[in-house]
């Protein structure tokens, strides 16, 4: 008697199992139709491919944000929205515009081309203003849309352009190209003043020669400088 307990019970526990593990192996099926797959986007690749952003390409690669983007594009559902000035919006720019900009000033310059958010055409009708940019967001940094028919007019309080192309998109990256590049406040107006006074104190004790990370400190703001000027050259 205790045997055949013992055997319809070990059957039940094994029909229990395999009934849970069938069950369990199909509960997660997949939507219907085959899920795309996301393989690695390249967003240097899919520039050079349309032409006619050369600079913008420099200067994604020379501040290194190339390589933040094509990880950032595997590693969020956000999606990225980039506003590429072509080669012409950075010839018609006055010269002097861009080679005064320290390195740091010209990464900010960059990331201001980057929403991090996929915003599909259609959307720009309903984006709240300013748009939050790699750049930062607040009074410095203003990036508005505003729409007119099935034109998109963008405004940063120093410039007004309109997006003139469609480079890519798909369901998690947009490329408009844009015939201005994008001026931020935050670079090209008067700053603030900065609290000088700490400045200048830490500045009188680094004359002593141990104190060899403020030097490094010193001179982080120049370390691209000449960034500009490499480029026009093209290296
Ligand atoms: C967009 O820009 C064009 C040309 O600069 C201008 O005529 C139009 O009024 C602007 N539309 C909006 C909604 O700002
Ligand atoms: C951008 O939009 C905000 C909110 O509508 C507004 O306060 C700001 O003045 C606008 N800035 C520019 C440069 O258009
Ligand atoms: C940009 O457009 C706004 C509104 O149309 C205008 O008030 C402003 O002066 C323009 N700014 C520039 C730099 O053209």
């Amino acid at each position: 008697m205790k045997q055949q307990f013992l055997f319809s019970f070990s059957f039940f526990i094994f029909f229990l199992f395999f009934y849970c593990t069938t069950t369990l192996a199909q509960s997660p099926a997949p939507a219907p139709g085959p899920a795309p797959p996301r393989g690695p986007t390249n967003v240097i690749k899919i520039l050079k491919k349309a032409g006619q952003f050369k600079t913008f390409i420099r200067l994604l690669k020379s501040t290194q944000l190339d390589s933040n983007l094509n990880s950032q594009l595997g590693n969020t559902n956000n999606g990225l929205t980039i506003f590429a000035p072509s080669d012409s919006a950075f010839s018609s720019l006055k010269k002097r515009t861009l080679s005064s900009l320290t390195g740091q000033e010209m990464v900010e310059l960059v990331q201001f081309h980057i929403v991090p958010t996929f915003i599909s055409a259609t959307q720009f009708d309903t984006v709240t203003n300013p748009l939050k940019t790699h750049a930062g967001s607040g009074g410095r940094f203003q990036l508005n849309v505003t729409t007119s028919g099935s034109s998109v007019n963008i405004s940063t309080g120093l410039t007004n352009t309109t997006i003139s192309d469609t480079v890519y998109t798909d369901d998690h990256l947009a490329i408009y190209k844009v015939d201005k590049v994008l001026l931020p406040l935050d670079i090209f107006t008067p700053k603030p003043p900065a609290p000088a006074p700490a400045l200048a104190t830490t500045k009188t004790k680094a004359e002593t020669p141990d104190e060899e990370e403020d030097e490094v400190h010193k001179d982080t703001s120049g370390a691209f400088g000449g960034l500009w000027g490499q480029l026009q050259n093209g290296v």
